[in-house]
Order: C-alpha cells, then sequence, then structure tokens
C-alpha cells in the first residue's frame, strides 16, 4: 500500500461520492456509498473478526470496498462485485491512486450469476446492491460464508420494506444470530453459527 493519510483519503473518496449523486439526476449514475460510519463499522468488525477473506457485493466506485482493505491486516483480501463499466473504472483509479489494487479483486459483471459460481468461502460477506435481488442471491450468499462468518446488509432502516423478505428469512432462523444496527442506512447483521 502507499503511504497515504487514510483519513483523509477516505474523506475525499466520500466527498466525491456526494458530490457526483447531487450533480446525478440518474440514480444509475449515482454512488450511493455507504456513510463513514459504516465504513468504521464495517472496518471494526472486519478486524475484530480478523477477516482475510471478504466477499462484497456491489462495488459501486468502490468506497465502503477501501473502508474494509484499508482497516484489514496485510494479509487480507477483499473481493468484490459490480456490473457497471463506469463504476467499475472509477473504483479501479481509486484503488491504484492508493496502492490497493493488490488487496482488492473486482469482479465484473452480473451478481447472481457470479456468486452461484464462486466455490472458495469468505469470513465476512458485505451486500449492498440492488435489493430486488436479494432473495435471488441469499442462497448464494449463505453458501458462501463460512461458520461463524458474518453477513451484512446494507440498507436494513432506510429500506426496511424491501428488505422484509431478508429479515423473515434471518429471523427466528437457529442457524444465525443476527442483530440490526441502527449505524448509517441500518446494517442488518446475521453470524453463520454452522
Ligand atoms: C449502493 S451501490 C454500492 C455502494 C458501495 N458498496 C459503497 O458503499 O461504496 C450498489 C451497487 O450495486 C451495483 N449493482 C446493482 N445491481 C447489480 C448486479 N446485478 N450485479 C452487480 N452489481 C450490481 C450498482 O451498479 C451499484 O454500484
Amino acid at each position: 500500500m502507499k503511504d497515504i493519510d487514510i483519513e483523509i483519503f477516505l474523506n475525499e473518496l466520500y466527498m466525491k461520492g456526494q458530490i457526483n449523486d447531487s450533480k446525478s439526476t440518474n440514480k444509475i449514475d449515482k454512488y450511493l456509498n455507504i456513510t463513514p460510519d459504516t465504513g468504521q463499522f464495517l472496518g471494526f468488525l472486519a478486524q475484530f473478526t480478523s477477516a482475510e477473506k471478504i466477499l462484497e457485493v456491489g462495488t459501486s466506485n468502490g468506497y465502503s470496498a477501501a473502508w474494509l482493505a484499508l482497516w484489514t491486516d496485510e494479509a487480507a483480501q477483499i473481493t468484490t462485485i459490480e456490473n457497471d463499466p463506469k463504476k467499475i473504472s472509477a473504483a479501479r483509479e481509486n484503488f491504484l491512486s492508493t496502492g490497493l489494487v493488490d488487496k482488492i479483486k473486482i469482479i465484473e459483471g452480473d451478481a447472481p450469476m457470479i456468486l452461484s459460481k464462486i466455490t472458495e468461502s469468505f469470513d465476512l460477506v458485505f451486500v449492498d446492491m440492488d435489493r430486488k435481488l436479494y432473495l435471488d442471491i441469499l442462497e448464494d450468499v449463505i453458501r458462501l460464508t463460512r461458520t461463524k462468518g458474518i453477513i451484512v446488509f446494507d440498507n436494513a432502516v432506510s429500506h426496511k420494506d424491501e428488505m422484509t423478505d431478508v429479515f423473515n428469512y434471518f429471523n427466528g432462523n437457529p442457524q444465525f444470530h443476527t442483530y440490526l444496527a441502527p449505524i448509517g442506512k441500518g446494517e442488518f447483521v446475521a453470524l453463520k453459527k454452522w
């Protein structure tokens, strides 16, 4: 990693996202980044659990992946999936400028298709993409999370009505411990017990 001031880099990246989103009239052009306190929460979870293999679904311009990469050990690897070519090149540029490019692998394409083909398992999975597809990817997300691994869904408060099926799947399911963290847009956390 290059010698950068992490705090300044993350602040600048967040501001770039805010400016981009305020100028974009089409939702598809917006970066829709997580909030900085969500980044801290993800970084904390990743460090606390010594996560070395992290999977993100929904890269955008790389803000959340940068948090995960900057707050984990050298050995940690982040794999992140994105289907929008413009966002992929923005993320690549951001990762290159910091030297994070070796720590973060972007898989380009449609998340449901890609997830169905991955066979390795992950310590932490962060899901932040098109919520209409959450039920379609749920089985794969669970399959790809190791035992005692953690799954985090963003927007669990801001768009809770769109996530009812996800909550219903996990809540009361003995395979998982769940927790709704009132951070940022609301982070729904599921710990896979077995
Ligand atoms: C909310 S944004 C992710 C923000 C990012 N996690 C961050 O905080 O910096 C959701 C992203 O999911 C991507 N996306 C939506 N549907 C997708 C799909 N089917 N496959 C891959 N990426 C998808 C969008 O292009 C968008 O960049």
